[in-house]
């Protein structure tokens, strides 16, 4: 959650681990460029960027501007802004094993101080493969860099851990070293705006808390689906899933956000406590009962825009007997007042036919159709679609009489539509995580009791999964809504998935 503008923070440091990986040049640097654009970095801040690789610091911030280039959603910088901006970046050469390398983070901090006669935040951004994240906490502590509580803070990319056992070993070694306040874990979707807007749809309006609820809601779908493959994450991916690399995390966090209740107010502890309590009331999937609650996909081969892609066992790096699942479809009961009697299901998948993130609520049928003549005036359950992205809008489905001198009734939408309501662009979820974290608000930041929680309630089937192999992989083809037995999940329920048309 934003800082207000007004509010002008503490001069920040931010070292990044990973200072030369794809996520640097992607995210994390288009989104400080951002905010400095709109004036949101405090007046002094440095962002020193550290991999094994050589470079100048010319040679980095020309590397680093490629990607802005490529991947901002303001376009291209501008020379001015830039030159301003990347006056603030350096570079320096590291091992990230080696504590010697620390000590040169720590001298050039001192210079910033004496500098700025300030005592900075220090931002440690991990933005490398999870196997290191440890290593570079324990030598932060071994080099003193974590001295001060107050103004120390790590920032952890997913995953976080590959089961419920190895991420509560991360968050013991990370807890030895720093306080939990000083630790941030990443899960994207918590910044996207959508996402963030649902709590304020659901909370600060009176007429979504008498409706949110088992009485009203008749099930729940989040759906968020990709057309594109692994690319070249096909090393990463094969040993990973999409159970692990999206369920556990994103899709369970939205799940989390439309089921909490209402938190007292918005400190940062007092939201997550409401997520944990949802994460917690989820039904234990128990042995026996898997095939009949989660489903599995592959993808095959197939066109994909008028090009022929390959399956996935075909994809760089991935095993060609694997048995890794690129599309997941799952329900969940949660065991609580509110939500008894009411499935979620949440689906996702890689090579599917459209890239889209969605949650939709489905109403109840009306009790008693009174309007019913017959074909025409079959009613259609109220729906409230929250789409989170490409489209950003929030939209209830409602019933309305057509204009005319019957009583024919149709379905018509009330929108609230981002691209028409808003001038400016929406930040990116990183741009939003990243204020967060220079100006210490944990709101939307994973605690380590709802990464594990989130992980309790996947294990049975991960675990299931890793030794039952699928015989029938791939099952599904590329640009298809996924596996069948997926669409058999939730008919048996008496429902379907819904996919929504592309805006008009
Ligand atoms: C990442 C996953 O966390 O989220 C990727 O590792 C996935 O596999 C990505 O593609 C999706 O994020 P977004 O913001 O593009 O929907």
């Amino acid at each position: 959650m934003a800082n207000p503008s007004n509010i002008k923070v503490n001069p920040t440091v931010i070292i990044i681990f990973g200072g030369n990986g794809d996520l640097t040049k992607r995210k994390i640097i288009p989104a400080l460029y951002n905010l400095f654009l709109e004036n949101r970095l405090p007046e002094q801040f440095a962002i020193i960027g550290t991999s094994r690789t050589d470079f100048t610091d010319q040679k980095y911030r020309d590397s680093l501007l490629a990607g802005i280039n490529e991947f901002s959603r303001t376009g291209k910088a501008k020379k001015e802004q830039w030159a301003k901006f990347s006056s603030n970046i350096s570079y320096q050469a590291s091992d990230i094993k080696d504590v010697a390398s620390y000590n040169e983070f720590d001298s050039k901090i001192n210079t910033l101080k004496e500098e700025w006669k300030q005592d900075p935040s220090i931002l440690y951004y991990c933005a490398v493969s999870p196997d290191l994240f440890c290593t570079i906490a324990e030598n932060i502590s071994k080099s003193k860099l974590d001295n001060n509580k107050e103004t120390t803070r790590i920032i952890i990319e997913k995953p976080f851990g590959r089961d419920l056992e190895s991420a509560k070993a991360l968050n013991t070694k990370l807890l030895t070293i720093f306080d939990e306040k000083q630790i941030y874990r990443i899960d994207h979707y918590l910044g996207k705006e959508v996402v963030q807007n649902v709590m304020a749809f659901r909370f600060a309006n009176t007429i979504m808390e008498p409706l949110w609820n088992r009485t009203h809601i008749e099930h729940v779908q989040i759906s968020v689906t990709e057309q594109i493959g692994v690319e070249d994450r096909g090393g990463y991916f094969d040993h990973s899933g999409i159970l692990r690399d999206m369920i556990q995390n994103h899709l369970l966090q939205l799940l989390c956000i439309i089921a909490m209740e209402p938190p007292v107010n918005f400190d940062a502890d007092l939201v997550r406590d409401r997520k944990v309590d949802v994460l917690k009331a989820i039904r234990k999937i128990v042995p026996g009962t898997i095939d009949t609650m989660a489903v599995r996909g592959q993808y095959g081969p197939g066109w994909v825009q008028g090009k022929e892609v390959s399956g996935y066992r075909e994809e760089v790096d991935v095993a060609p007997d694997s048995n890794t699942e690129t599309y997941a479809a799952m329900r969940f009961n949660i065991d609580n007042w509110r939500w008894q009697g009411v499935p979620f299901y949440l689906r996702t998948g890689k090579r599917l036919f459209k890239s889209a993130s969605h949650i939709i609520i489905q109403f109840r049928e009306v009790p008693h159709n009174m309007f019913n003549n017959g074909e025409q005036n079959v009613l259609k359950q109220n729906r409230l679609i929250i789409s989170i992205q490409p489209d950003m809008a929030i939209r209830f489905q409602l019933e309305s009489k057509i204009p005319g001198l019957e009583m024919n009734l149709n379905t018509v939408d009330m929108v609230f539509d981002y691209s028409v309501k808003t001038k400016t662009d929406a930040p990116e979820a990183y741009e939003t995580l990243l204020l967060d974290v220079i100006s210490g608000d944990q709101t939307l930041f994973m605690r380590a009791d709802q990464v594990e929680a989130a992980w309790e309630v996947v294990m049975p089937v991960l675990d299931y999964w890793e030794n039952n192999t699928m015989n029938n992989f791939p099952n599904y083809p590329a640009n298809s809504w996924g596996p069948e037995n997926a669409d058999a999940l939730i008919a048996k329920d008496g429902f379907h998935w819904i996919n929504l048309p592309d805006k008009k």
